[in-house]
């Protein structure tokens, strides 16, 4: 990885207040100043259309739009606009990681940027924590997670593919200027791993219920699992499957809809198309050894289980409530997860 600081001159702030900036090293290095050599750029053009060039002395980018030479670019402020030989503009940029991530090559899907900023934020990845990760896949949030924790973390990926294992070692690498100092890549089954004492368990996998056993054996006592699942039956399954096995505190789950917004002049307003769905977010704490779950407060809701309900016989219907508050006065059943207090305001 590219340590150096490239030669900036003294910092402004620095300049300024006379007090000395420590040089910047790794990421920050490799993203501020003038463009580089080797430095991956983006160019945009008036259509929106993005391409992204590593940047070589001498070598020209073509489009049908005319060429472009990359040494116009190096040494140049990032932010300008250069333009090809066939009068097209293009506004040069790095790419941001949620940039690099949707143009990236892929073997498997790739955790999108919006559910990869929850994961970091949810999970609760900090600087130095040590992360255990499976299935890496095309390396999309393994590149989120080596951010978070800084190169003095820890990232153990699992992969149980080879080849999907060397897209994501390619991708990281290219997004990272070279191998980060805080990522081991493994090819192998998660279900397999000998990892202890991490911090956190990230897992985007088919079957987050079939690791458990691996999961609560790595993580600290209070340390953090999150699974990103796709579909609700995943999720059903691993939730039960954790309340199962019993070294886990109540878990959650959410899901993340983000929706773009139209910006122009008056017709201000949100996107007619939006992705609909990526997938849920589960994050459930680790007990400490020999502890067990304190009691749900709720009793499950009848049917929830799929036995069929004593007064009619019949089978729950389908998406009828999951849990029952006991506290809540009889008939006044509230819907597992809904808040039961009403607010104030609330009130008629
Ligand atoms: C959806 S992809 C992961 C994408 C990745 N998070 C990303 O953002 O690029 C799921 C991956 O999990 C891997 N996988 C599934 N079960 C696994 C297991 N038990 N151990 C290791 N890898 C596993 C699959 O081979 C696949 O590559």
């Amino acid at each position: 990885m590219d340590e150096t600081n490239g030669d900036l001159g003294q910092d402004p702030q620095e300049e300024a207040t006379g007090v000395p900036i420590p040089p910047r090293a790794g990421e920050a290095a490799r993203r501020r100043g003038p463009f580089a050599k080797g430095d991956r750029v983006q160019l945009t053009d008036p259509k929106g259309r993005k391409h992204t060039v590593v940047l070589e002395p001498g070598k020209q980018f073509h489009t049908h739009r005319g060429a472009l030479a990359h040494d116009e670019l190096i040494g140049a402020p990032e932010g300008i606009v250069v333009t090809s030989t066939g009068n097209t503009p293009y506004l040069a940029l790095r790419p941001l990681l949620a940039d690099f991530v949707l143009a990236m090559p892929r073997g498997a899907a790739v955790v999108y940027p919006k559910d990869a900023a929850m994961i970091v934020g949810y999970a609760d990845i900090f600087p130095g924590a040590r992360v255990l990760e499976a299935g890496v896949g095309s390396g999309a949030l393994a590149c989120s997670l080596l951010r978070a924790v800084g190169d003095t973390g820890l990232l153990v990926s699992y992969e149980r593919r080879a080849d999907f294992a060397d897209v994501a070692r390619r991708n990281i690498e290219a997004f990272f200027g070279g191998p980060h100092p805080a990522h081991q890549l493994r090819v192998g089954d998660l279900g397999t791993a000998e990892e202890t004492d991490m911090d956190r368990v990230v897992l985007d996998m088919l079957a987050p219920w079939e690791v458990l056993g691996t999961v609560a054996r790595a993580l600290v006592p209070g340390g953090v699992l999150c699974a990103y699942v796709a579909t609700a039956t995943q999720l059903s399954r691993t939730v039960e499957a954790l309340r199962e096995y019993g070294a886990f505190a109540e878990p959650a789950a959410f899901e993340t809809m983000l929706r773009d917004w139209h910006l122009d002049g008056l017709a201000v307003r949100p996107e007619h198309r939006m992705v609909g769905h990526t997938g849920f977010l589960l994050t459930a704490r680790r007990l400490a050894d020999g502890v067990t779950p304190p009691p749900r407060r709720r009793r499950p809701a009848k049917g929830a289980h799929g036995e069929p309900d004593p007064a009619t016989g019949e089978a729950a219907a389908p998406g009828g409530p999951a849990l029952v508050d006991e506290a809540a006065p009889a008939g006044e059943a509230t819907l597992a997860g809904e808040a039961a207090p009403r607010r104030p305001a609330d009130e008629p």
